[in-house]
């Protein structure tokens, strides 16, 4: 348990090396970017952002992938979200992050954004009923495309998953590719009986039982179970003869 608090650092044969921690509130800026430029601005509206929107993800599993050093000497460039160009606007505007984020993380996340940590990877995993059975359901997985084939989405699901483990939850469930997921131990053996709220291929429900058997009898809608966070406060547009 202790161990997976501590940062783990991998050496990539291309790259500067990247570190895996634990997401911080700092990252909602340059994650938010990451997301829009891997699955697009309309990302909020996957079926499985149902499971996530006005909830948190499960407590100590949410993790972000690292690399340190001045832009300059990190390969690709990065840009901040079409949603998001300042700090106050990232606190109403990062989707399942919900915005609670006070201000220094904000601060600290912008400078980040900026100089010389550059967040290329992300994941979380979120608490779900999977049709009575508590279970996770793990995404986003996302990995800046300048830093791919370098390890760093192997890292982030070997850390997440051991961590799950330790945590001592049963079973992980994701929406994705075989192909990919397939190498960690995910399949569709025990996910026939399961849906989502909202359209998904059949074939891309995946599952991995971290405990034999605890998906036994699961079948019906994965509905979220996760803390809810709550919801930002709508901003207050003064009248512009007020606002001196
Ligand atoms: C999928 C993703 C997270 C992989 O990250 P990564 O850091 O490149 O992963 P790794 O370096 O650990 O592994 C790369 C290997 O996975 C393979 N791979 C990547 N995406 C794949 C996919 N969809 N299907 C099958 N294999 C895939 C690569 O070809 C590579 O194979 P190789 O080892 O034989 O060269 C990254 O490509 C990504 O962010 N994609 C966009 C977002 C996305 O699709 N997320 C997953 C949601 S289903």
């Amino acid at each position: 348990m202790t161990a997976l608090r501590q940062t783990r650092t991998a050496l990539t044969p291309k790259a500067a090396p990247f570190a895996i921690r634990a997401e911080r509130a700092s990252d909602v800026v340059a994650r938010e970017a990451l997301l829009d430029r891997c699955f697009g601005e309309n990302r909020h509206l996957r079926t499985c952002q149902r499971l996530r929107d006005g909830r948190a993800p499960a407590g100590g599993l949410a993790f972000s992938a690292t690399v340190e050093g001045p832009l300059s000497r990190i390969r690709g460039s990065q840009s901040l979200p079409n949603s998001i160009r300042t700090t106050a606007d990232s606190k109403f505007a990062c989707g399942d992050s919900s915005g609670n984020f006070p201000e220094d993380a904000l601060r600290e996340g912008a400078r980040n954004f900026r100089n010389a940590t550059r967040l290329v990877g992300t994941l979380r995993l979120w608490h779900v009923s999977a049709g009575g059975v508590p279970a996770l359901m793990l995404g986003p997985l996302a990995v800046d495309d300048t830093f791919r084939k370098l390890g760093v989405g192997t890292t982030l699901m070997e850390h997440a998953l051991a961590a799950a483990r330790a945590h001592g939850h049963g079973a992980v469930i994701l929406l994705g590719d075989a192909p990919y997921y397939g190498r960690f131990g995910f399949s569709d053996r025990n996910t026939g009986s399961l849906s989502l709220p909202g359209p998904f291929e059949p074939a891309r429900l995946l599952a991995l039982e971290l405990v034999a058997g605890s998906l036994d009898g699961a079948r019906g809608m994965i509905a979220a179970t996760g803390a809810r966070v709550p919801k930002p406060r709508a901003r207050r547009t003064q009248p512009a003869n007020l606002a001196a």
